[in-house]
């Protein structure tokens, strides 16, 4: 009687320890984030990201710093099988390595915004800080990504004169990347980074 009392507590609490397990899947570190972060070239055709899932990672990516806080960067996200076709005529010798992917997302930034004040180039650097904080944005966009679980490709080589009539992308914003998203059907190569002694210097 006491031992099947016992064992009845026992396997509650491995029951309770095995749910548990289950429902509460630890989330990845910053650490695991930046080494499996990788551009995927392969993506798992039918595995879909969902509108839900685009907006977590949008509003993630909002968390990006920008200049006086412009907020430059746009997303303008083909989800829909017939956008996607589109837009991989869109993007020359990419559309084999994203052709599987789930979606693809023409990233923007508004001119005259990051860089300026009252309308007057603060310094001379000029629109290209308008692009330094879309590189934020993206960089933000891809790590929450990876951090759901996802893949991403940023492709530059793509046709801004054909994605903007697409997507009605007006002329006061640059066309950057375009992004691809999705999951990955391969594991891709770690790329050689250089020695850190090449790239700093400590005064
Ligand atoms: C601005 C930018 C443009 C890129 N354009 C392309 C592209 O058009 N096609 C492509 O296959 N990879 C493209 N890449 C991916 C880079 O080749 C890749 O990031 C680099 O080789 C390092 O590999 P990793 O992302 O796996 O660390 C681009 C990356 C950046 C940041």
């Amino acid at each position: 009687m006491k031992f099947s009392a016992l064992f009845s507590a026992a396997a509650a609490l491995l029951m309770f320890a095995g749910c548990a397990g289950t429902a509460v899947q630890s989330a990845p570190t910053l650490d695991e984030v930046f080494q499996t972060r990788r551009s995927v070239r392969a993506y798992e055709a039918g595995k879909v990201v969902t509108e839900a899932e685009v907006r977590e990672i949008i509003t993630a990516a909002q968390n990006a710093p920008s200049w006086a806080n412009q907020q430059p960067s746009k997303y303008y996200v083909a989800l829909s099988p017939e956008k996607t076709a589109a837009v991989l005529e869109m993007i020359g010798g990419n559309k084999e390595k994203v052709a599987n992917a789930s979606a693809l997302i023409v990233s923007t930034y508004e001119k005259g915004k990051s860089g300026f004040n009252r309308g007057q180039q603060v310094n001379e650097v000029g629109e290209a800080w308008g692009a330094y904080d879309n590189g934020l944005s993206n960089a933000y966009f891809i790590l929450k990504a990876r951090a759901m679980g996802f893949d991403t490709l940023i492709m530059g080589m793509r046709y801004s004169d054909q994605l903007r009539p697409l997507f009605g992308i007006p002329d006061n914003e640059e066309v950057m990347a375009v992004i691809a998203l999705g999951y990955r059907a391969a594991d891709p190569a770690m790329p050689v980074h250089r020695p850190v002694d090449d790239i700093v210097k400590f005064f």
